[in-house]
């Protein structure tokens, strides 16, 4: 979900930098080829992602939650030379897709793609990570959190996206809907958990930073 109007997103849009040609030529293709295109993260939150890894510079980032690699991509930009992006989802028919696009970046060969269950991967992964994002199933948010947590070189970040979701954290909770419940106890834990500090940003459907201490 959008939480400001179609006018003021094109306006922002306008006023940020510009897509990078090959990362709108991947949001064609998704858009054109595969399911769910909306789960890309876009041109503004792209370039937020961009900007938020330069100023980071990692070395080693993790992503759970590739889809068709758009948000890796943007991430690698802050990278630095040295450095490798982990990046992993569940879905086989995506991995092909993602790897000719990385390919045809400049980090192609700094991408590791990981195919499976985010929470069997992680532990098999022996790296302390500077920069994660986490962007795949919502029910597992606390989970990720505690696998990577101790995972994390200290002044490390962790971005979290979807924690608005849609709205639906502020409306009565419907005891069924299993991400919702999991998403208030995880902004909860956030908030509260003295291993980070966390700000929560209103961009998009909601992204929070937490810097690891
Ligand atoms: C919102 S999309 C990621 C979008 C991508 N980060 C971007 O911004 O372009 C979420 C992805 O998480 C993957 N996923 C869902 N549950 C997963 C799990 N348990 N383990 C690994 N990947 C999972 C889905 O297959 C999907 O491709």
């Amino acid at each position: 979900m959008h939480f400001i109007s179609p006018e003021l997103e094109d306006y922002i849009e306008q006023h940020c930098e510009k897509e990078p040609a090959l990362l709108a030529a991947l949001n064609k293709e998704t858009y054109q080829k595969i399911l769910l295109p909306r789960m890309l993260s876009g041109h503004f939150q792209g370039r937020v992602l961009s900007m938020l890894a330069k100023l980071i510079r990692p070395i080693n980032i993790l992503e759970i939650g590739t889809y068709t690699g758009y948000s890796a991509l943007c991430l690698c930009e802050g990278m630095q030379d040295n450095g490798v992006l982990h990046t992993i989802d569940i879905k086989e028919e995506l991995i092909d897709f993602q790897r000719k696009h990385f390919d045809k970046s400049p980090w192609g060969k700094q991408i590791v793609q990981h195919l499976g269950e985010a929470t069997t991967i992680i532990p098999t992964l022996d790296i302390k990570f500077d920069l994660v994002f986490i962007d795949a199933d919502k029910e597992n948010y606390i989970n990720y959190f505690e696998l990577i947590v101790p995972r994390m070189n200290k002044g490390g970040i962790i971005l979290s996206d979807n924690v608005l979701w849609s709205g639906k954290v502020l409306e009565p909770l419907n005891p069924k809907d299993l991400s919702t419940k999991i998403l208030l106890e995880y902004n909860a834990l956030l908030k509260n958990d003295p291993r980070v500090e966390t700000v929560l940003l209103p961009i998009r459907d909601g992204l929070t930073v937490s810097r690891v201490l």
